[in-house]
């Protein structure tokens, strides 16, 4: 068990994280609310919005979430012997399901219809949808926080009249079984990811691909995406995307296709929000071409 100043010293970080991800939740909502931005203006607030979230607000969640669980395996509080306890943990959940279910997809969107660029004056309607979900959803959450704030300080409903608390040993193994399953699954997953978004691109030799539709494919995490390229006279002049996972995210990804063409090669910047996607699809236009030529 932790002893006094273990406790003290868990409260601190507790309220540091508990701090970091409300102030990360209220900056995003400050800057969804500036008005009268141009469409490069407003992909630079996106992208502040974009990294806000992955950085601040995912990591002191984590934060929130393992310091949450440091009380209820090291301290006295337990998991389930208090009713405030539990109402911290429904609430903490809600709070995950509502940023990762709601929040994260609107802003993934925002962030990647700006790079991939509208007329500001007349942002198309999944856009005004995505920036519109902003305000109610981080609203709900804040205050969902404000009212796990208040339980701790008046910690209602006492003590659970409890037959059965589950015994610290089991609490214990079965929280490290999860967060070492936890921690990597997330480690695998992030470098299978890296390995994707860091993969070269080449500049195939358009002089050496025939006239004609050449058409390539990649495999990534069990789908093949599939383009169609139509050459003409060294020239690309059109991608079709034959294959595509059927999502809004992946749908994000095909705005490397003008970028392709205005470059003429499929080395081009990806879509942020979907750099992963955006670079299979670079890859297949790339192995169309060279399989072109040989
Ligand atoms: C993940 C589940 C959580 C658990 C199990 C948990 C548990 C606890 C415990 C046991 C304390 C210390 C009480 C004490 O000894 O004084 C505490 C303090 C605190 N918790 Fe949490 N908490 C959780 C999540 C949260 C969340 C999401 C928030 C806010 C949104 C929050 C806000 C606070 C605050 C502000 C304090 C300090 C209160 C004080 O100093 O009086 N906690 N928490």
């Amino acid at each position: 068990m932790l002893e006094k100043t273990g406790r003290r010293w868990l409260r601190v970080i507790h309220i540091i994280f508990i701090a970091s991800l409300m102030g990360g939740l209220a900056s995003i909502l400050v800057i969804n609310h500036l008005i009268g931005l141009d469409t490069s203006q407003l992909f630079i607030a996106n992208y502040s919005i974009y990294n806000i979230f992955n950085i601040v607000v995912t990591y002191s969640f984590f934060g929130v979430i393992t310091t949450g669980l440091v009380y209820s395996v090291f301290t006295h509080w337990g998991l389930t012997k208090y009713w405030w306890i539990i109402g911290k943990w429904t609430g903490t959940v809600a709070l995950f399901l509502l940023v990762w279910i709601w929040l994260g997809p609107s802003i993934i969107g925002m962030v990647a219809l700006t790079d991939i660029g509208f007329n500001s004056s007349q942002p198309p309607p999944n856009y005004t949808n995505y920036h519109n979900t902003l305000t109610p959803v981080i609203a709900v959450a804040l205050l969902i926080m404000f009212t796990l704030i208040a339980i701790t300080i008046f910690r209602p409903w006492g003590q659970r009249d409890q037959k059965y608390e589950m015994r610290r040993g089991l609490v214990l193994s079965l929280t490290g079984i999860g967060v070492v399953l936890g921690v990597g699954l997330t480690v695998m997953g992030h470098y299978d990811l890296e390995s994707y978004r860091q993969m070269e691109i080449g500049s195939p030799d358009l002089s050496q691909v025939p006239d004609g539709i050449h058409r390539g494919s990649v495999s990534y995490s069990g789908f093949e995406y599939t383009v169609a390229v139509k050459v003409n006279g060294a020239r690309i002049e059109g991608v079709g995307v034959v294959k595509n996972r059927d999502s809004d995210y992946a749908r994000f990804a095909e705005g490397i296709i003008p970028r392709v063409i205005a470059k003429q090669s499929p080395d081009v910047n990806g879509i942020t929000g979907a750099t992963t996607t955006s670079k299979c699809l670079m890859k297949a236009v790339e192995t169309a071409l060279e399989g072109a030529i040989k």
